[in-house]
């Protein structure tokens, strides 16, 4: 059988992900540790808090030894190439994961790679935050098929990440993006293609989040973009997530966010901290949707 890896959601299928969620919800001994006597490289060309710890920890759960590595250190593709980087380390590995400014470079890692790649995050998306995202939002609203995700704010590589595993589950994901942040037709297409869910893309955030049972956003500056701060910021004034946005959506609504948050700008600080915000239990399901997720790719059942 090929390796599998994890780049996308969308090279899942709904039942892969359902299989994957339901990992992460069990006992971790009913795991049976299928890392046990293997290293996992753990490479970041960019910080992190929540995707290092949960992966270092979900590695460790499942008896295996997590290996961080800084981006300089490995240096893809300026010391030696990705290819020679993911040949290299499935030597010395049970999974190569990595979070990278280009998502090209996962691709290429995966290309040559006889263990599981893991995309940590990259310009493209942020995979695993969408498990944990689905499954913040299953254990807050109940199942997902049905009901009505939103998002006012950038369309990133978060946004694009649950608006796959929306699509897949079932539900209808509607984004509100200002105009020339907005997702392509053919990408639109594409994500509505991917399962019985329904992906709506607009300008307006009002109309984006009316009625919805979940609402999202992230960050308007994702990180590598701080040259576009003071035009982004410009751009999404209108695009906060606020109390009175809030009051849009059905009155049991919760909020998301990937964290980290920038209160004030992305979302107002009564909205994160408020009784709505499912944010912390979203980030501690990080570690139990990565434990899943790798349980998956070691071939549990
Ligand atoms: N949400 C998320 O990926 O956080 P970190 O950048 O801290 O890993
Ligand atoms: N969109 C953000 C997510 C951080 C977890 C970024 O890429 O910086």
């Amino acid at each position: 059988m090929s390796t599998r890896h994890f780049l996308d959601i969308a090279g899942l299928s709904v039942e892969e992900v359902r299989h994957i969620l339901d990992l992460a919800q069990r006992p971790i001994p009913s795991l049976h540790r299928p890392l046990e006597g293997l290293g996992a490289a753990l490479i970041f060309e960019k910080p992190s808090n929540r995707t290092r710890h949960s992966m270092e920890i979900a590695v460790v759960q499942l008896g295996g030894h997590p290996v961080y590595t800084r981006g300089e250190e490995v240096g893809i593709d300026v010391r030696e190439t990705a290819e020679d980087v993911a040949a290299v380390m499935a030597g010395y590995h049970g999974i190569l994961a990595a979070r990278v400014f280009k998502h090209d470079v996962v691709v290429r890692m995966a290309s040559v790679s006889s263990v599981p790649v893991v995309n940590m995050l990259s310009d493209h998306s942020h995979p695993l935050q969408a498990l944990a995202d689905a499954l913040t939002m299953q254990q807050a609203i109940g199942d997902l098929a049905g009901r009505s995700v939103a998002w006012s704010g950038d369309w990133n590589n978060v946004a694009r990440s649950l608006a796959e595993i929306c699509v897949l589950l079932g539900a209808r994901f509607s984004i509100a993006t200002p105009p020339g942040y907005a997702p392509t037709a053919s990408e639109v297409a594409r994500i509505n293609a991917l399962g019985g869910g329904e992906f709506v893309a607009g300008d307006d955030p009002a109309r984006a989040v009316a009625g919805a049972d979940a609402v999202h956003t992230d960050v308007w500056v994702s990180m590598g973009q701080e040259a576009e701060t003071a035009k982004k910021e410009k751009a999404f004034a209108a695009y906060k997530v606020t109390a009175s946005l809030m009051a849009k959506a059905s009155p049991d609504a919760r909020f998301f966010h990937c964290l980290p948050a920038h209160r004030g700008y992305e979302v107002d600080a009564d909205v994160i901290d408020g009784p709505a915000s499912r944010v912390i239990a979203q980030a501690h399901n990080r570690l139990h949707s990565a434990r899943g997720a790798l349980a998956f790719l070691m071939g549990v059942k």
